[in-house]
């Protein structure tokens, strides 16, 4: 059989956490030719994850505008891959989950009919507004994409429920691959500041926020439930890494910005992240990967969110969603702080998000379709 052509397409920091270990994996595999394109949606963000994984695009659509529109971004991204899909031909095309990036590159390899494969499928809230716009865009992906890796049967059981039952395949979470490139218990921090937030021997939590729900009042109740922690446990200790969104920094800055015992850093890079948050107490987020990361290193996680795709985590007992109104976090997070059982209970946990061998899987799925393909079979 001759070599499958791959092209990886990702734009923004989690989906380049993610696709990384996938990338790797495949380049060192001679049934591939494993080719990049970056979308740039994020383009610090994005540059910091390939800097630490050492992924070098072959292709950049440097896409990214300061307070960008969803309609820019997808109109940049169509474009842009469908001339790259053009241009090398690939036999796949690869996505990953739920940004405007991995919605319209799998619309613009649509367009020059090449196949296309979903890494993270089958995540669902079931409300087309929450998370906005990411819902819509993994519904739409999916119905873009002719082969699908979801991260656990639960996400396989969402998409048998609209209908996609071929070429599904269960892999785990490639974010969990990730941890292999980046935790090591004799981490050495770059930045002091964080050294030093690891070291003190109060309580640290590894807080973030930037969803685009989020933005505006939600954000500000969120920042007014930390200080109210701060207020009530004095040995508390919090470090957030703030989104390079504007919508983010102005009001996290504003609201955060002087507390002697919250420390707001740049974006960090993705091992920095991975070691604070292996050393952390408690994790505070409203993002996604970091609801499949926590649970690995055995932190429990408050989501603040309303919701959660990946009610997996709330199952396994490693996740809370605790909302977006400062009473109710105030509430959920002292009963953590208080209670050292509830605690354990939460920190010990299983990880419901797979065993670093998703890459694997996932290159193993496509290299068998592709065999049953090429003698003529339909599909698997
Ligand atoms: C995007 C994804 C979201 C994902 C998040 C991860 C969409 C619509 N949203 O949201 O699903 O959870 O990434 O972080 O796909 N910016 C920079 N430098 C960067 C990155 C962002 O300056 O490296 C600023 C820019 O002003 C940009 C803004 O942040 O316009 C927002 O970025 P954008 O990608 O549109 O939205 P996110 O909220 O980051
Ligand atoms: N992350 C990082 N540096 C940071 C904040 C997050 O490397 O300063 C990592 C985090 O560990 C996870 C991913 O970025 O792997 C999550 O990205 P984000 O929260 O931006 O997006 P989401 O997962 O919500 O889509």
């Amino acid at each position: 059989m001759k070599q499958i052509q791959v092209l990886s397409v990702f734009g923004t920091r989690p989906e380049a956490i993610k696709m990384c270990p996938l990338v790797k994996e495949l380049a060192q595999r001679p049934e591939f030719n494993s080719m990049v394109c970056v979308t740039g949606q994020h383009r610090q963000m994005l540059d910091q994850v390939l800097d630490i994984f050492s992924v070098r695009p072959d292709y950049d659509l440097n896409i990214m505008k300061e307070r960008q529109t969803l309609a820019s971004i997808t109109t940049g991204v169509v474009e842009g891959v469908a001339q790259v899909v053009e241009q090398c031909r690939p036999d796949i095309v690869l996505v990953h989950g739920d940004t405007t990036t991995s919605f319209a590159a799998a619309l613009g390899a649509f367009y020059q009919k090449t196949p296309v494969g979903h890494v993270e499928a089958g995540l669902r809230t079931y409300n087309r507004y929450s998370p906005f716009p990411e819902e819509m865009n993994r519904t739409l992906t999916s119905r873009l994409a002719e082969l699908h890796f979801a991260p656990t049967q639960r996400n396989a059981q969402a998409l048998e429920k609209e209908g996609i039952t071929q070429n599904v395949f269960v892999t785990g979470n490639t974010v969990i691959d990730a941890f292999a490139t980046t935790v090591r218990p004799d981490y050495m921090f770059r930045d002091p500041a964080l050294g030093r937030a690891v070291e003190q021997s109060g309580r640290l939590v590894l807080l973030t926020a930037h969803r685009r729900e989020n933005l505006g009042r939600p954000l500000e109740q969120i920042c007014d439930a930390v200080l109210a922690l701060c207020d009530k446990y004095p040995d508390l200790h919090f470090v957030y890494p703030v989104h390079l969104n504007p919508a983010v920094r102005e009001t996290v800055f504003a609201r955060l910005g002087q507390h002697p015992r919250i420390l707001l850093t740049q974006p960090l890079d993705v091992a920095e992240m991975h070691n604070v948050m292996a050393r952390c107490h408690l994790v505070m987020t409203d993002s996604g990967g970091l609801q499949e990361e926590a649970p690995h290193l055995g932190k429990p996680v408050l989501v603040l969110r309303t919701e959660t795709e990946r009610p997996e985590a709330v199952e396994a007992g490693t996740a809370l969603v605790v909302g977006v109104q400062t009473q109710e976090i105030l509430r959920q997070a002292s009963r953590l702080l208080d209670d050292s059982a509830a605690y354990e209970r939460m920190a010990q946990a299983k990880n419901p998000y797979g065993d670093g061998q998703a890459s694997r899987r996932i290159a193993d799925c496509m290299l068998a379709y592709f065999q049953h393909k090429s003698n003529g079979e339909e599909c698997l």
